[in-house]
């Protein structure tokens, strides 16, 4: 039987029931399909049952204020794509007369729809045959085939993209998508993958040849450098000092506390001696540490942050010009990113606590 036949019979008897497979809707497509780039399942799907309630149609989005959507994706990560989302449902208002395009040539025109996104949008709503290569295509096509070449070279990309296009059925482009997505991401896992009961034991040439721990080959990326946060969490009265990130780095326009940043690991003995410390606070600063050194993993670096609190808001001799006193109810509605609000969750009564002395 054809390998398309097979994985769709796979599909309807062993697919899973997620909420943006019963809509053609493209809109509601590409929502759902931006909230699972680099996000699982499982932690994506309450985002859109929540997005799809604040902007049910393109335009609502388009009209939103950013900072509303940031902080609808909060704990998402990687924001640039909340702030992509925003440009195309302004262009879809804009320059597609409010209707959000089901064809590939169209949705690949806007801000954060690449070829995976664009071939996701225009098979699912449309039936477009337009294959999608993700990171579960990769593997089951590396896997089933015993390709070697790595999946992140130029080459590599050139050879699945052909490939996946030729496996594509014709007919039902948008189920059979889906069907090798589901397929790698339940059957054909990255780990420990369920090859003992898998309809492809015998055509797949990386069981029959061993080669299931190998495939799909990767060139090995630059590796992540490493970056050391302090955070400063400054009280007074009723308010704490918040900071907007400017651009060019991680996290841009989401708030935090103020921050300095070592390039090495520095415990605190050392770091009020340091020279950007010394220049906003007085030599006299009482700091207690809060909690111990958090690691935050982004795709190209590793950042430790430390958490102090500075015992009197006097010890600060110099504010920055985007660093400003905001009352915690108003905290609470800031854009945050994960660092910042994973750390207030926890640590709310301790600086709640603080604010009654
Ligand atoms: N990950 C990305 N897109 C997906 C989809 N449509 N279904 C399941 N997992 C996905």
């Amino acid at each position: 039987m054809l390998f398309a036949v097979k994985l769709m019979n796979w599909y309807r008897e062993k697919g899973r029931d997620l909420p943006w497979r019963t809509t053609h809707n493209a809109y509601i497509i590409w929502l759902s399909e931006i909230i699972l780039q680099q996000t699982r399942v499982e932690q994506g799907r309450p985002y859109f049952h929540r997005f799809v309630e604040a902007f049910p149609i393109v335009t609502k989005f388009a009209e939103a204020n950013e900072e509303d959507i940031l902080r609808l994706w909060q704990g998402l990560g990687y924001y640039s794509r909340a702030r992509n989302m925003h440009k195309a449902a302004k262009m879809v208002v804009d320059d597609f007369q409010g209707v959000f395009p089901n064809t590939y040539e169209k949705a690949i025109r806007l801000p954060g729809v690449g070829e995976y996104t664009a071939a996701a949008i225009a098979s699912f709503s449309a039936n477009e045959a337009r294959a999608v290569v993700d990171g579960n295509v990769y593997r089951v096509l590396a896997r089933y085939f015993g390709i070697k070449e790595p999946i992140n070279s130029v080459q590599g990309k050139k050879i699945f993209a052909q490939i996946a296009e030729e496996m594509l059925d014709k007919e039902s482009p948008g189920i059979y998508n889906q069907a090798i997505m589901d397929f790698g991401a339940l059957q054909c896992k990255p780990k420990n993958p369920l090859c003992a009961d898998c309809i492809f034991r015998v055509e797949c040439v990386a069981f029959q040849e061993k080669l299931i721990d190998v495939l799909p080959a990767k060139l090995k990326g630059k590796g992540s450098r490493n970056r050391y946060f302090h955070y400063f969490i400054v009280i007074e009265g009723d308010r704490i000092l918040m900071s907007k990130r400017g651009q060019g780095d991680v996290w841009t326009n989401l708030y935090e506390f103020p921050m300095i940043e070592t390039a090495e690991d520095m415990p605190m003995p050392d770091l009020t001696v340091h020279a950007d410390f010394v220049q906003y606070f007085e030599e006299d600063v009482v700091l207690t540490a809060v909690g111990k050194q958090v690691k935050h993993v982004l795709s190209h670096q590793n950042i430790y942050a430390r958490f102090y609190i500075v015992g009197d808001s006097n010890a600060l001799k110099k504010k920055k010009k985007d660093w400003n006193y905001y009352y915690y109810e108003k905290i609470d509605k800031l854009a945050k990113h994960k660092l910042i609000f994973s750390f207030l969750e926890k640590n709310v009564h301790l600086i709640a606590g603080k604010q009654l002395e």
